[in-house]
């Protein structure tokens, strides 16, 4: 005689929720060490690592440290680091003239990494943000109201090839310029990088979430005065349809991967852009994302391993292949090999 109060019901899905071990066979996302790729800091000199005041456990860090970090990263299972250059604000210009030089902090990086732990890919960011006195990711036009997006692709296409010559395996231009995909692919193919992949920041969004990012390479205030608005290349947070315009030109273009930016506030993007390519499709848990977790998690207000598996989780529910996120280290050590 069923209990007065069954339901009798037929369908019951906390069946499947009842133990651990039911609820592991039924799981249908699961993240793995080669999932991640690392973003990393670096800067000249022999300093010590210098922990970011808004990205707590992250460090800009000196070659050599650099080098180890990358040894540990790979040794950990993670495939793959991106590396971002802090300059001395010195070497900064209107047009970012570093950029081009042959000898340039990235490069030498690079050199030392590639050298030390061949295996493990190395990804340059290819935008000139670290390298301009204003902080734009491009050259500015005379009126110096806007980026100027043709001259700017042509610099970005000879970073290019100097981030190849230094032995990256994968550019990433994340620049957001029109064109610039193409531009680079050319100008790689023509010194010969035919092998060297390129890596799209696809659908960047113009988000207030990368302010800790600009903290960690000092591209945050432009020349001291103007306020730092990159509306007129990144795109509007509100724009879902024009995002899948930007994905399916890169794709056109010969982007290898393709990626969604920020992640973790643009899973809608994610999950469109994962439905209109056959590539892989990269997400960018960017420092903002980060930065309140970790902030959330020293008042005391959420639980900081719970809520970076669930950000990360979600982020690969989503539909991300590849997840760049400051978490790479941490979730590595965490899931073993
Ligand atoms: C710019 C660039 C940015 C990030 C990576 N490359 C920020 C920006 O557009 O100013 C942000 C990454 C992060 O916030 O973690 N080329």
């Amino acid at each position: 005689m069923a209990n007065r109060f069954s339901l009798e019901l037929a369908q019951r899905p906390r069946r499947l929720r009842r133990t651990a071990s039911l609820r592991a066979m039924v799981e249908e996302t699961v993240l793995r060490p080669s999932d991640f790729i690392a973003p990393l800091f670096v800067v000249e000199g022999k300093a010590p690592p210098d922990e970011i005041k808004s990205m707590p456990g992250v460090f800009r860090l000196n070659i050599a440290d650099l080098v180890k970090e990358c040894r540990a990263l790979h040794k950990l299972g993670v495939p793959a680091v991106a590396l971002f250059p802090k300059l001395d604000p010195s070497l900064k210009d209107d047009i970012g003239t570093q950029a081009l030089n042959e000898d340039t902090l990235v490069l030498r990086a690079v050199r030392a990494v590639k050298k030390a732990v061949p295996d493990l890919t190395v990804i340059t960011d290819v935008a000139l943000d670290p390298y301009t006195s204003h902080g734009h990711d491009g050259v500015l036009t005379t009126a110096r109201d806007d980026v100027e997006n043709d001259r700017t692709v042509e610099i970005l296409g000879r970073m290019a090839v100097l981030q190849a010559r230094a032995g990256v395996d994968m550019v990433a231009p994340s620049d957001m310029m029109d064109g610039r995909v193409g531009a680079i692919r050319r100008a790689l193919d023509a010194e010969g990088f035919t092998g060297t992949g390129i890596l799209a920041y696809s659908a960047k969004f113009n988000s207030a979430y990368y302010g800790p990012f600009r903290d960690a390479v000092g591209s945050a205030q432009a020349a001291g005065t103007r306020l730092l608005s990159k509306a007129t290349y990144q795109m509007n947070p509100a724009n879902r349809r024009e995002a899948i315009t930007e994905v399916m030109l890169d794709d056109a273009e010969g982007a290898d991967i393709l990626m969604v930016k920020p992640a973790g506030l643009y899973l809608d993007i994610i999950r469109d852009v994962r439905e209109a390519t056959r590539k892989p499709v990269a997400a960018y848990q960017i420092s903002g994302e980060y930065a309140q977790i970790q902030a959330a998690a020293r008042l005391g207000w959420l639980d900081l391993a719970r809520c970076r598996n669930e950000s990360l989780i979600a982020i690969k529910r989503a539909g991300a292949d590849l997840i760049l996120t400051y978490f790479a280290k941490d979730m590595a050590t965490l899931l073993g090999r």
